[in-house]
């Protein structure tokens, strides 16, 4: 087993990486001093297919729990379901001394974890991630959103986990195109701060083909971890996002939105967009950044390999893709706040980037890679 302590003063915890850890979930939360009774939030996607094993595992542990499972889908992900989970809390007996686990991949983790933030003014929470994205990414570092008619993510708090835990059997159940899109984020964190990795990621591509079996699956509690060390030095050095550190993980997320926003939602997947939007800031790199052709290259290789998109499709309306990206909370005050790389593994925030450098990036895009 590995574990990555995350170090945030009296907020720290751990991140448990284990082939098979879903059903030490009660263990390790009796081990970490959690106590009361577990409201336990899930989606209908992966109730099925983790629920019970999650539940052994807390009853072995003597803990009470309720189970509240909503639609799964981006589309839940908003102040309404917050408002029908809670009361449904309300009604299963659950008061401060209660605490949330959140079952499931990024959507589950956003929201389970929002509502930790906000019930009876915060209550603890675990993050027990099953996606490939909430694994490496969403499940570590504290942010936790829900949607509104003006954007993705616009509410939301900074509240973090008291523990983390992450069992790679569990991506097993995932189709290959969603295995493949959460790669996405470890080709950003090879890109931003571990450029060896890419190497790796080339490797395992060709094991995607297949789905993962078995044998892959050995492999993976070690690439997990190594992409949760990145993320968790990147949040102990700027929980909130205000020194410019953490901004670093928006790498290839700004026109990845934008692109996101633009087409119907659930068309793209979002490591998809990111995807593309990690060639087009790899482009404006190459402009404003220190990047050479040869190290985008690299970067672009990996993407390629592992069958993410790096074409924009040609139905997507560039102009549509760019008033999107114009609405992007990362635009602060005016100025675009725009993260371009230097090199493999060094990221700068930039200010240099300009509406129609974005466009051109659009534009770039829709051009073969050759
Ligand atoms: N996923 C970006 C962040 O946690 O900051």
């Amino acid at each position: 087993m590995a574990t990555v302590n995350v170090a945030l003063g009296e907020r720290s915890y751990q991140v448990h990486v284990e082939n098979g850890a879903l059903d030490r979930v009660g263990y390790f939360a009796e081990r970490n001093r959690i106590s009361g009774k577990a409201a336990i939030i899930t989606d209908s996607n992966v109730c099925p297919l983790y629920a019970e094993r999650l539940i052994q595992s807390l009853q072995d542990a003597e803990y009470e729990y309720s189970l509240h499972v909503f639609d799964a889908g981006e589309q839940s992900k908003n102040l309404h379901t917050v408002e029908e989970l809670v009361n449904e809390m309300v009604a299963a007996g659950h008061d401060r001394s209660s605490f949330v686990v959140a079952l499931g991949g990024g959507v589950v983790g956003d929201m389970a974890g929002f509502i930790a933030s906000i019930y009876y003014r915060g209550i603890p929470f675990i993050q027990v991630p099953t996606s490939v994205m909430a694994q490496v990414d969403s499940s570590v570092g504290g942010k936790t959103a829900v949607d509104i008619a003006a954007g993705k993510n616009l509410i939301g708090a900074f509240h973090q986990p008291k523990l983390v835990v992450a069992d790679p059997t569990t991506l097993l159940t995932l189709s290959p195109r969603v295995m493949r899109e959460g790669m996405a984020e470890m080709v950003k964190h090879a890109a931003i701060s571990k450029p060896k990795m890419l190497q790796t990621l080339q490797r395992l591509a060709d094991e995607i083909d297949l789905g993962f079996s078995l044998t892959t699956i050995d492999h993976l509690p070690e690439l997990i971890t190594e992409n949760i060390e990145i993320k968790a030095r990147i949040v102990e050095t700027d929980e909130k996002e205000t020194q410019g550190v953490r901004a670093f993980l928006n790498f290839g997320h700004t026109l990845g939105h934008g692109i996101e926003a633009s087409v119907p939602y659930g068309e793209l997947l979002h490591g998809e967009v990111v995807s593309l939007g990690i060639r087009a800031a790899l482009y404006l790199s190459t402009i404003h950044g220190g990047i050479t052709e040869k190290e985008s290259n690299e970067i672009l290789r990996t993407l390629k390999a592992l069958e993410l998109p790096i074409e924009l499709p040609a139905h997507i309306n560039i102009e549509t893709a760019l008033a999107k990206t114009a609405t992007d909370k990362k635009f602060s005050s005016g100025s675009i706040r725009f993260v371009l790389l230097n090199g493999l593994g060094s990221p700068e925030l930039s200010t240099q980037v300009t509406a129609q450098d974005l466009k051109n990036a659009l534009i770039h895009l829709t051009t073969p890679l050759n």
